[in-house]
């Protein structure tokens, strides 16, 4: 256990936790708020869509902040562990681009761009798709994680 133990332990938390609230709230609008605001009717529906978008706005930026501060806390903290380890440096940095992916599209879908005006036209495929790639993102993590440091390579004097 080193000095930066608490240090570790508060990234890894916030980390996940920022995970649960963002994947949950995108889970919860793809499949239960947007089919049912669909129900409403078009001013009740606008009205709904700019009050939640509003909200949802603060989670989205705050979480992609987040995100990266312990994301990188966490890879810089664990590149001793894996020097060498081709694999794990592979799928961590194609998670960073998966996850670079995912904040694109959220910060489109509650932003007021107009180039990306039709992105929030079709704001449910959108959901959708950051859902899964969340998903993907989630079992590359916890794949790395239960993998562990790769084995050291014994020099074949000392293996003898
Ligand atoms: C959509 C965005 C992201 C999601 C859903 C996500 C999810 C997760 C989860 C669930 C874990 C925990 C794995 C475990 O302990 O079992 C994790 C670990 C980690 N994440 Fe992320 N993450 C995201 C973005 C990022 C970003 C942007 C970075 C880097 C800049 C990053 C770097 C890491 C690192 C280094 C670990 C530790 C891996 C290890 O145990 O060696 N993550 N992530």
């Amino acid at each position: 256990m080193d000095n930066l133990f608490l240090i570790d332990v508060v990234s890894r938390i916030v980390h996940i936790a920022t995970a649960i609230v963002l994947i949950g709230g995108s889970t919860f609008m793809a499949f239960v708020l947007l089919p049912t605001a669909e129900k409403l009717d078009q001013a009740a529906h606008e009205q709904l869509r700019s009050l939640v978008n509003g909200r949802w706005k603060r989670f989205v930026h705050a979480g992609i902040l987040l995100f990266l501060v312990t994301g990188f806390y966490n890879y810089f903290r664990q590149m001793p562990n894996h020097e060498g380890d081709g694999l794990y440096h592979a799928l961590i940095g194609t998670k960073i681009l998966l996850a670079l992916g995912v904040f694109f599209i959220a910060s489109a879908l509650v932003g007021r761009s107009a180039a990306f005006e039709n992105m929030r036209a079709s704001r449910a495929k959108w959901l959708k798709i950051i859902v899964l790639l969340a998903a993907v993102i989630v079992g590359m993590s916890g794949f790395v994680k239960v993998k562990g440091p790769a084995p050291k390579e014994v020099p074949a004097a000392v293996a003898q």
